[in-house]
């Protein structure tokens, strides 16, 4: 077992990664700037954990907050889940994206070098596929993303492909996430949007504990079973445990690769929300509008190459993902509370 740095470990998937990363005996440290998260997200991980990690509050893009972490902890490799994640945002404020995200990244990885840290499992996208020419998704399909924030991901995917080129003692997990959603089943961690989500489950949940007054379902004219848009929803706690089963992989020494992390099921949007109506007890009001911009038809991912390479699938259902989500809400329906 060793020490994992996490950077923004007090994020959504973060702190379930936290979460299964101290429960499986590693010891954690996480540089987290909090600019879209809470402390408390810290506090609870260890008391779900029962156990306590390291937490340095502050920027991956700060050379001295990095050089601090990398000289006093003995990090044997790193889950980089730091940056910024919100579509609409990056087109209206790129440059701030391509900052966060890629030179965000290209200084981490100047430091991880420096000191002799060559293990690293990165937070990529679905979204790097763009509009996919058919489903289910593998790995070696077309990558073309259509946003700055898509473009980030497949960035770093290429300056980490082109590192390993450079240097083959670095050991490298290109994750691509599906849809993440859902919280952990003691109800105290779970995702905490800023303002008004952007993202279909947490909206719905608002609208389920009243915050919010009906859900806008964009579009129901797409070529699905109902016409609304299908995705790969992935309970976050499958999620996190793909992290520490790529970790258990980098320590067998295994050059780069690249996964999708999906549950290889797709559910339109109505689908979600009977599941979410089903798990609350209530009726959730919507409505129809139209298509959101930039927005596809379907998309979920080809599973077999997780299974075979990772030895990971994920365990949970839309039920599950539904009754959890639930609960983290109307427990915390502030959420942390100090947004
Ligand atoms: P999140 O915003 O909850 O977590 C990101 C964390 O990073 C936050 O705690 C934030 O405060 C911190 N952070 C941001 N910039 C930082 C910086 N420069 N220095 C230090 N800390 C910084 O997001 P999340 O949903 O947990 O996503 C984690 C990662 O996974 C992101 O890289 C995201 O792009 C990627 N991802 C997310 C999804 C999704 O739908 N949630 C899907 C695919 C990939
Ligand atoms: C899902 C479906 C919407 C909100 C985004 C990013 C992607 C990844 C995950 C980070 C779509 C519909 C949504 C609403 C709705 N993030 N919807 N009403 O767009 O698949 O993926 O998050 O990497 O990069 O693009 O997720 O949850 O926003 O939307 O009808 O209020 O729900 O149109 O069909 P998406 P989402």
């Amino acid at each position: 077992m060793g020490k994992i740095l996490v950077t923004g470990g007090a994020g959504y998937i973060g702190s379930h990664t936290c979460v299964e990363l101290l429960s499986s005996g590693y010891e954690v440290v996480v540089v987290d700037n909090l600019e879209n998260s809470s402390k408390k997200a810290i506090e609870r991980v260890e008391s779900i954990s029962g156990k306590n990690l390291d937490l340095v509050i502050g920027d991956i893009r700060d050379e001295k907050i990095l050089d601090k972490i990398f000289m006093n902890q003995m990090v044997d490799s790193v889950i980089h889940f730091a940056g910024y994640k919100a579509v609409g945002e990056s087109v209206e404020f790129p440059l701030k994206y391509y900052e966060n995200n890629v030179s965000g990244t290209i200084l981490l990885l100047e430091k991880m070098k420096e000191y002799n840290v060559k293990n690293i499992v990165f937070s990529s996208s679905a979204t790097v596929y763009g509009d996919p020419h058919e489903v289910p998704i593998k790995e070696g399909f077309p990558l073309k993303p259509y946003n700055p924030y898509g473009k980030t991901k497949r960035m770093v995917e290429m300056i980490l492909e082109d590192l390993y080129e450079s240097d083959k003692s670095w050991n490298i997990a290109l994750l691509r996430y599906f849809n993440p959603v859902g919280a952990h089943e003691s109800g105290l961690i779970g995702e905490d949007p800023r303002g008004i989500p952007n993202n279909l489950t947490p909206y719905i949940t608002q609208v389920a504990v009243g915050k919010l007054k009906k859900l806008s379902v964009f579009g129901n004219d797409y070529p699905t079973k109902d016409g609304t848009g299908v995705r790969d929803f992935i309970h976050v706690k499958d999620l996190a445990l793909g992290h520490v089963r790529a970790i258990e992989k980098i320590m067998e020494k295994p050059g780069l690769f690249c996964v999708n992390l999906g549950t290889g099921k797709g559910y339109s949007v109505l689908e979600v929300l009977k599941a979410f109506e089903k798990a609350c007890k209530k009726e959730i009001p919507y409505s129809i509008e139209p298509r959101r911009p930039g927005d596809i038809a379907k998309c979920y991912a080809d599973t077999n190459y997780a299974k075979e390479f990772l030895k990971w699938e994920a365990m949970f259902g839309i039920e599950k993902m539904a009754e959890d989500a639930w609960n983290w809400q109307k427990n915390n329906p502030d959420g942390y509370g100090d947004n």
